[in-house]
Parts: structure tokens; sequence; C-alpha cells
């Protein structure tokens, strides 16, 4: 079994990142700007938004974090992304999910210029994605095709079943991996909470993505021996062996199924840190498309 180690590249690229942000220094330009809004108090949100900007702050990029309270105005959302959108010095924007019922998730992520659109949620990027045209690809299944990439994993012609069909994993990670590229070429199934018979599915597949937001959900009778195993979920789970009181856990069994993988990520420490890598990659993209438009 050979661990992913999302952390470990996530390290890799953010040196690669660096040394992009002295090129522009070099070049009398500033540097990249992300910017995220936050609404409300949601541990886990907050615990997202700090790690991406404590990720922008060891590169080099600026960051901005806009915070409002769980009663906040939709409106009040609006007007401040429309400000984002037509500011010049912010490359990226986020609305950090999710959102709080009376805000309409749709329609605020939507309203984020698809220019500066750096978690790929936009119905532009998401068409553009589908059709193989340049766009920003949604980070988390962006950073699962750069983990199978860095590990030289073939995916031509296998077996790959996707479970969850979020707009921001589970649909677009099928859609990349089927694609006519390096990684994906794939013969992809989505499974989801309609689907019968899930176990000879997984037991088929030659790859799984497991994006369905059930603590250790995957387990190892599931799964054909080999089989290489992504994990997207993560939850707190109380914990008496842990100082904090809890663990964090995937929707994979991780103890009890990875001597049973060829390839498997860790929670914490797998799909986790490559989201993070992917938005800095996004915001940087972003940058240079909008730095040097007005040169
Ligand atoms: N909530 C859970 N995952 C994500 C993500 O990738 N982006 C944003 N904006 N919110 C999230």
């Amino acid at each position: 079994m050979i661990l992913l180690d999302g952390k470990a590249l996530l390290s890799k690229i953010k040196l690669s990142l660096c040394k992009e942000v002295s090129l522009l220094k070099n070049d009398n330009k500033r540097p990249p700007h992300l910017a995220a809004i936050l609404v409300g108090d949601n541990p886990a949100s907050q615990t997202y938004v700090n790690a991406k900007i404590k990720a922008c702050n060891e590169i080099g990029f600026e960051s901005t974090v806009i915070n409002y309270s769980t009663n906040v105005k939709q409106d009040v959302l609006l007007e401040k992304i429309k400000d984002v959108n037509d500011s010049d010095n912010i490359d990226g924007l986020i609305v950090q999910l999710p959102l709080p019922n009376h805000i309409d998730e749709h329609l605020v992520t939507h309203s984020i210029s698809h220019k500066k659109d750096v978690d790929g949620f936009h119905p532009i990027n998401i068409g553009r994605m589908v059709l193989g045209l340049d766009c920003f690809l949604p980070a988390t299944p962006f950073g699962i095709i750069s983990l199978l990439d860095e590990y030289n994993i073939a995916t031509s012609g296998k077996k790959c079943l996707v479970i969850g069909r979020s707009h921001i994993v589970g649909t677009p990670m099928s859609i990349l991996m089927s694609r006519n590229t390096k990684i994906g070429n794939a013969t992809v199934t989505l499974a989801h909470s309609k689907t019968k018979n899930l176990d000879s599915l997984t037991k088929e597949a030659d790859i799984i993505i497991v994006a369905i937001g059930v603590p250790t959900f995957l387990k190892s009778h599931m799964i054909k021996k080999n089989a290489i195993v992504i994990d997207v979920g993560i939850h707190r789970i109380p914990s008496q062996s842990n100082k904090s009181g809890y663990k964090l856990v995937g929707d994979v069994d991780f103890h009890e199924l990875k001597e049973k993988t060829a390839y498997i990520t860790p929670v914490p420490g797998g799909v986790g840190p490559m989201t993070i890598a992917s938005l800095l990659q996004n915001t940087l993209y972003s940058a240079k498309k909008i730095i040097y438009s007005h040169t």
C-alpha cells in the first residue's frame, strides 16, 4: 500500500508558487490576491478559510477575509461580491460553503465573476470544463487529479467509481475522470443515494473516489484487492484516546481497509491539502491573466 500524500504535494506546489510570486515581483508586478467571504460561525468553515489564508500568507499571496454574521442579508453579500468582481487588485473570490438557509447558495456563488471564480463553481467554468476548454477547474476534483498525476497512476481504461454526486466534488470528478486527458479516460460510474447494489459496483472498481459525507462508510469487504481509494470526507468524531477529545476520519474506514489497497489517501493529509493547492494554483492563473491584461 502506498499513501497518496497530499500534504507533501501541497508543500511542493507551494514552493513552485513562491517562485512564481518572485517572478512577478522581479517584473514589478503585484502578488496574486485571494479574497474569501465567510458567513456565520461554523467552526469547520472557519478552519477551512483559516487554512486557505495561511497558505496564501506562506507563499507571498495577498489575502482578504470578509466576515459576516449568520443573519447577513443576501443583498449585502451580492453587493460585496460585485465590489470584488470590479476590483482591479483581487484575482480570486470564494464564498465558503455552506451558507445559512435564508441565502440562495446558487445565486450567491454564481454572482462571482467567472473570471475570478477560483473555486470553479460558476456554470461557465463547469460548462467549459465539460467541453475541455480553458477554465478554472473545481478545486477538490482538480486536486485529486493532481495527486493521481504526481504518483503516475494510470487511469486510462480503468473502472472508476465516484460515490456522491455533489456539485462541488462528485459530479465534476466524474466528468474529469472520463475526459480524454492524461488523468482521465476512465470508464466512470457515478453512484448516489438511489444507487442499487452499491457493493457490486465497489467490488468491481479499480479506482474509488468517495465523497458522500458518511464517516468510515467504505469498508474492506466492499473493495477488490489493490484498488486505488480516494477519500474526500472529513469528519470530527469523539475519541477518548485523543487529548482533544475527538479525531478526524474520512468517508473510508482507513485502518480496516488500507492494506487491501494499492494506493490510498489518508485523512487528514490527503485530499484536504490538495483542495488548497488547487485554489492557490487557480488564483495564480487568474492573477497572471488580470495583471498582464493591463500591460
Ligand atoms: N465547502 C466545502 N468545500 C468547499 C470548497 O471547496 N469551496 C468552498 N467555497 N466551500 C466549501
